[in-house]
């Protein structure tokens, strides 16, 4: 063959291999989605369990204290940090997979101590530690689906673990019409240990992340074998492809790390790096402190004398929550994430000033409950979802445990003031109890509009573009017949092997 016809076969045939790359990239596989239900299970539990305590305030020991209340709805908040503390560490030492494991365990444990708890401080005890594990899952679930995502998607798979959790709340409501009566409330605390139960059930389906493989051995052949499962890919040298991009991507630094106070060192020496760092540090407290556990954890006591029936007017909240998460998830990766960012803070300020408005008697009550309706809805298309999921996107591997375990352990810490505060700001601010939160978010948007950057490469466009490229750059290598032949007769001999191993 004369080298340009060589040349134009070979684009030829890299145009074809590329064209089935890009739709195999995207592809929705069966182990794919086992593998996000399973492990959003987690999510869950953490959703269901902000909810939990909301509609059985006066019927779980009747004649509790405010503060012995507080300090088991907050107990939930101060088991969180440690739980993203030690949840961060686990992801890298034992896997994604293994650490995901020990929080269900750590679930089932906290709830069967709250099922069968027989007096207040029993109740607080175990919110810590149902608290601990919800704090490990915060961390775990969003790296490990943003490691097991295809490129493109990760958008909507981190907007997924906010999805579970937001149905979780809504199951800890519906659930209260039947269950939170005297005499029947440990049914609302049973369902966790049971979830728990069920999650290690299906815990085979939960396939270890091919990046952590490949951060501890870029020759990992569980890494290859479960890539190509995930992505259903048919050759076996597009695995090989997608692994050049994974580890292009950084997945094999991993384990270059030292502890966490030095990785941090490490990323606050650099400029671009200690922006991102500070911009997730501020959006997670922007999250919470934007009050929206005030909504989820009291929204029963608030309702009293709003409403008739406040479990009603709860689980109406708790369902359009549902509602604007699945828009969320449906816009998330159409528009950058700072345009939901603002968006979002814009729309919770005005929602804020409503309720205010409301509860001073200039709208009626039943404005009132439109009006939390719509800062819940704001909340969840930017400010709810983006600080969780924009961690696993903008920090390259190595940075990413570190990154999302020490945002979560602010966010968590920001969690527990608002949950204990929220009551005694309830009674003294009375109607105007939503002004600070009101004051937070006007900061918040002045922050994403002169600072917030928007992550460079996360665009929809920019990724796809990025991805492109480097895939059309190792398939014209991979585009050599014979190479790649070679590569799966190596690779379904090693497959091969690793079966019978199995
Ligand atoms: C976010 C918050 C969480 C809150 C939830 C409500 O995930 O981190 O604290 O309860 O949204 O939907």
């Amino acid at each position: 063959l004369s080298g340009e016809e060589r040349t134009s076969r070979m684009s030829r045939a890299s145009m074809v291999i590329l064209d089935e790359l890009e739709f195999d990239a995207n592809v929705v596989t069966i182990p794919l989605v086992c593998a996000i239900i399973v492990a959003t299970t987690s999510q869950f539990l953490v959703g269901y369990n902000t909810g939990v305590m909301n509609p059985p305030v006066n019927v779980v020991f009747p004649g509790h204290s405010t503060l012995s209340w507080s300090m088991a709805v907050a107990a939930f908040a101060v088991g969180g940090p440690f739980g993203a503390i030690v949840g961060g560490q686990m992801a890298d030492q034992r896997g994604r997979r293994g650490a995901l494991l020990i929080g269900t365990w750590t679930f089932l444990l906290g709830g069967l101590l709250q099922t069968f708890a027989l007096d207040m401080f029993t109740i607080i005890l175990a919110r810590f530690v149902i608290g601990f594990a919800s704090g490990f899952s915060s961390v775990l679930v969003p790296i490990y689906l943003g490691e097991l995502a295809p490129p493109t998607m990760r958008g909507q798979l981190g907007t997924v673990t906010q999805f579970a959790m937001v149905i979780g709340i809504l199951a800890a409501d519906l659930i209260a019409f039947p269950f939170a009566k005297e005499g029947k409330w440990r049914m609302l605390f049973g369902f966790t240990p049971l979830m728990a139960l069920l999650q290690l059930i299906l815990a085979p389906f939960l396939l270890e992340s091919p990046r952590w493989l490949l951060g501890r051995d870029p020759k990992s052949l569980k890494a290859r074998y479960i890539l190509k499962r995930l992505r259903g890919l048919r050759y076996d040298h597009e695995v090989e492809t997608e692994l050049g991009h994974l580890l292009v991507g950084g997945a094999a630094q991993q384990q270059e790390q030292t502890s966490t106070i030095g990785v941090l060192k490490d990323m606050m020496s650099q400029p671009r790096v200690r922006t991102l760092l500070l911009s997730s540090f501020a959006l997670q407290a922007a999250q919470q402190f934007s009050g929206i556990n005030a909504v989820f954890y009291y929204s029963n006591s608030f309702f009293e004398g709003v409403i008739d029936n406040p479990l009603v007017g709860t689980s109406i909240v708790a369902g359009v929550n549902v509602l604007a998460t699945y828009v969320a998830l449906l816009v998330m990766d159409r528009f950058g994430r700072k345009t939901l960012i603002l968006s979002s803070a814009t729309g919770m300020l005005l929602s804020c000033i409503w309720i205010v408005a409301s509860l001073l008697g200039y709208f009626s009550n039943v404005m009132a409950l439109v009006a939390v309706n719509a800062y819940v809805s704001f909340f969840e298309i930017g400010l709810g979802p983006i600080p969780w999921l924009i961690v696993a996107e903008m920090f390259e591997g190595k940075y990413v445990a570190t990154a999302m375990s020490t945002s979560s352990q602010l966010n968590w810490a920001c969690n527990f003031i608002v949950g204990f505060v929220f009551p005694y700001m309830n009674k003294y601010l009375g109607p105007f109890s939503f002004v600070p939160f009101a004051i937070v978010l006007l900061a918040t948007l002045i922050f994403a509009i002169t600072i917030l950057p928007e992550t460079a490469g996360s665009s929809p466009e920019q990724m796809a573009k990025e991805m492109t490229r480097t895939f059309s750059e190792s398939v014209v290598y991979q585009a050599n017949p014979e190479s790649a032949s070679q590569i799966d007769i190596e690779w379904r001999k090693a497959m091969e092997q690793l079966q019978q191993e199995e």
